[in-house]
């Protein structure tokens, strides 16, 4: 298992190129299910995510190529609807495959995919969707068996806004007969994504990024190929990181190559705390920011703080002059950071689903362990800051989500040193 050794305290100057939405790039490629037609992609992230839903698609058939910047995927020839639970148990989002699959096959045999370490992170609401849909579900030795005469568009009330399930029952419901509302949807950025990929090719979808989304199924042959390979949007989740890494270190630093207007309630958060941020429409410049202070903050489905951000804003928090609050109310078990956190100094009280922290001066350097993706980047930011050289365990956490972090940060300025293990 890899390891980074990363030295501090540094100070982050320059420019870096975020890469594409890891969480938009796995349901985008699932969707590539739905298309008879080769589809080309402009530089999908290098992610151990997107590796391993390339794995699945391919076990389903699937052909996947690259030359140089463009990755093709061809579901021309599907030869199998089961996704096993070797490949699927290594990643939740897996579970995306179901809703494309039962559409244009009318059968899907997808592994549960079992919790994670942030959560149960059960798919209740996915399979209700298809179910309403008119699917038949029924759950055998781990695996959700699907089938269907057909899908029927349907009016789906969601109990609550979940990402997955919102994408899992908006693809189903591209070749669904008849239309399909869709209400309590999530809002992400990487659900517009999706249905503008969809969009591309023919499908009938309205209301995306609104709680209402409409999809009015065509069929099969109504799939058209794209005009041009497609460039998936920005990682805003990563942008936030590095906006993150220069505030924490004093930094100079512009983050460009994603949408700033996804990022609105965190970037508003940061400047409440005296981030000095200069905002453009495809950049963030960080200017050094003296005396940053605390914030209040509670995780929420988008436009409200995402959970994704949560770990590296507590990173921020924990030494800045203040005290802070972060309310995490999305997954129940997402404060794994804070111990190993502690490690290097920081003072945060957990009490339910709140951590408070302290601000403390100085943190210091120590071996650390990753235990979930986003933590791991807490971790990283913390180092950076820290005096001394930290240890970073387990990084292929880490690499799950970020796309040569540590070269991007080494052009930045940092001193990291990836120990392969
Ligand atoms: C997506 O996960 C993201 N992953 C997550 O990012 C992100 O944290 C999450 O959305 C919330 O924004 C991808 O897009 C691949 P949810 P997803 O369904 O779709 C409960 C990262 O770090 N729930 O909105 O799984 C669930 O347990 C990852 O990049 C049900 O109860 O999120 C959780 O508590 C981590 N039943 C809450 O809803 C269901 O059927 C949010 O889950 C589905 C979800």
């Amino acid at each position: 298992m890899d390891k980074l050794l990363i030295s501090g305290p540094c100070i982050l100057k320059g420019e870096v190129a975020i890469s594409s939405a890891k969480n938009a790039t796995l349901p985008i490629l699932c969707a590539s299910i739905l298309s008879p037609h080769a589809i080309h992609f402009d530089s999908l992230p290098e992610l151990a995510d997107v590796k391993t839903i390339t794995k699945i698609l391919q076990s389903l058939g699937v052909a996947s190529s690259t030359e140089k910047n463009i990755t093709t995927f061809d579901a021309s020839n599907i030869t199998s609807q089961h996704a096993d639970y070797s490949l699927v148990k290594t990643m939740r989002a897996s579970v995306l495959v179901l809703g494309p699959l039962l559409a244009r096959f009318k059968t899907a045999s997808v592994s549960l995919p079992g919790g994670c370490a942030i959560g149960a992170r059960p798919v209740d609401i996915h399979l209700l969707g298809m179910e309403k849909l008119g699917a038949k579900i029924e759950i055998e030795n781990g695996y959700i068996k699907a089938s269907t005469e057909g899908l029927k568009g349907a009016h789906i009330v969601l109990p609550f806004p979940s990402v997955g399930a919102t994408e899992n029952i908006m693809m189903a419901a591209v070749l669904a007969e008849g239309t399909t509302v869709l209400e309590n949807a999530a809002r992400e950025p990487e659900i517009d994504d999706l249905a503008d990929f969809l969009i591309a090719q023919g499908a009938k979808i309205s209301g995306h990024g609104t709680s209402t989304i409409t999809i009015q199924g065509i069929q099969l042959a109504e799939i058209k190929p794209l005009s041009s390979p497609y460039r998936v949007i920005g990682d805003r989740i990563e942008a936030a990181t590095f906006i993150i890494a220069a505030l924490m270190t004093g930094g100079d630093v512009v983050v460009k190559g994603f949408n700033p207007v996804h990022l609105s309630f965190v970037l508003d958060i940061l400047k409440e705390m005296n981030a000095k941020l200069e905002i453009g429409n495809d950049f963030v410049h960080v200017k050094p920011s003296k005396n940053l202070k605390g914030a209040q903050i509670e995780t929420a489905p988008f436009p409200g703080f995402p959970t994704d951000v949560q770990a590296q804003m507590m990173a921020l928090m924990s030494i800045v002059d203040g005290g802070s609050v972060v309310t995490e109310s999305i997954f129940e078990n997402r404060f794994m950071h804070v111990p190993e956190m502690a490690r290097m100094g920081t003072k945060i009280a957990l009490k339910a689903s709140s951590a408070f922290i302290e601000g403390v001066k100085e943190l210091s350097a120590a071996p650390v362990m990753c235990t979930d993706l986003r933590a791991s980047a807490a971790l990283v930011l913390c180092s950076l800051v820290a005096n001394g050289e930290s240890e970073i365990q387990r990084v292929y956490h880490l690499d799950r989500g970020y796309e040569k972090i540590d070269e991007k940060l080494t052009n930045l300025g940092a001193t990291i040193k990836r120990v392969k293990g």
